[in-house]
């Protein structure tokens, strides 16, 4: 230990004329201990950053770097916590709809899945909620959301859930008596008119609203994928139609007749869109319905057939994230 006595001795001896020769070594020599002593604690806690971490799991630092700029502190965390290096853990970053918050469901769902699922199905999966049990992830459809509200079997509408505003479609285009809300009628309208015009054939109406009592006798009726559970059907929210026309009445022959085409291409057009369409039947496992159309208007169904995505996969990108996807979030 260097006492009060041994370091006045020590000044004294070097501030002597004999050794002033000394001061610039010693003071070079303070000098570098001084940065090696801070560089050696920046080391450490570099050594314990997220980045140093993660590039400990096996991913080059640059690597670690953009995980770090993606995720939030929390999914970093999980991630890290999984202890070993993934290798979709980058691919799944540049996925098209890539959403932070799933980032660790992505990895999971795929670790467990034995099909071979492409990244984009596996994506499309854990976006929709299909690596969650549907039973105990079910929560009630966000009906504020008016006509961009998400039905499905993880969004269920309440028993005594009935739109504000139901009318009546003209007896001239549907079998029965049948309402939807007044946006529905008039989208229907325009729609059906310019079929029309172009192929010659009148669209009808084959269901239209359905209550929630109704829908229990349509699951009951309809083969297995082909009706929605009560609670979870967009025909209780007034918000779809099923159609076909006047001269192919029936659901099969319409998919194929020159009508039931124009249908499927130009219903964006006026704000619908095909609900099941068959990328969803291959993905989720509903039926394909090529005469269920849903309406969402213009703008999101243009977006919806341009991007070729489901409205489920439309709604976790766009509406559940507000966009903010792939932007790092705060920390
Ligand atoms: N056919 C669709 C799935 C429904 O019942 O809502
Ligand atoms: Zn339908």
């Amino acid at each position: 230990m260097l006492s009060p006595e041994k370091a006045k001795r020590l000044i004294a001896q070097y501030s002597d004329r004999d050794h002033r020769w000394m001061t610039v070594p010693v003071a070079i020599a303070a000098l570098f201990v001084l940065l090696v002593t801070v560089k050696s604690c920046q080391g450490i806690s570099y050594y314990h950053s997220d980045e140093c971490r993660i590039y400990r799991l096996g991913y080059p630092i640059e690597d670690a770097r953009t995980l770090v700029s993606v995720l939030s502190k929390a999914e970093t965390d999980t991630f890290i916590a999984r202890g070993e290096y993934d290798t979709i853990a980058m691919p799944v970053i540049q996925a098209r709809y890539f959403i932070a918050a799933n980032f660790v469901r992505y990895l999971n769902f795929h670790e467990a899945d034995t099909t071979g699922a492409p990244l984009d199905v596996i994506v499309a999966l854990v976006n929709v909620g299909y690596d969650r049990d549907r039973e105990s992830s079910a929560t009630p459809c966000d009906t504020s959301k008016g006509q961009l509200m998400l039905v499905n079997g993880r969004h269920y509408l309440e028993e005594n859930y009935k739109p504000d505003s139901l009318v009546a479609f003209s007896m001239d285009y549907c079998y029965g008596h049948q309402q939807a809300q007044p946006a529905v009628v008039n989208a229907f309208m325009a729609l059906q008119e310019a079929c029309k015009q172009q192929t010659d054939a009148q669209l009808m109406i084959n269901s239209a609203y359905r209550s929630y009592q109704q829908q229990i006798g349509t699951y009951k009726r309809n083969p297995k994928g082909y009706a929605a559970r009560a609670g979870s059907s967009e025909h209780q929210a007034g918000l779809a139609i099923d159609v076909t026309s006047r001269e192919h009445p029936m659901r099969w022959p319409f998919d194929k007749s020159e009508e039931g085409v124009w249908m499927r291409e130009h219903c964006h057009e006026y704000g619908f869109i095909l609900r099941y369409p068959k990328r969803q039947s291959l993905i989720f496992g509903f039926a394909y319905e090529p005469w269920h159309l849903r309406y969402v208007g213009k703008e999101v169904a243009k977006r919806v057939h341009d991007e070729d995505i489901t409205y489920d996969e439309y709604y976790a990108y766009y509406i559940d994230n507000k966009g903010a996807l792939t932007k790092p979030q705060s920390r």
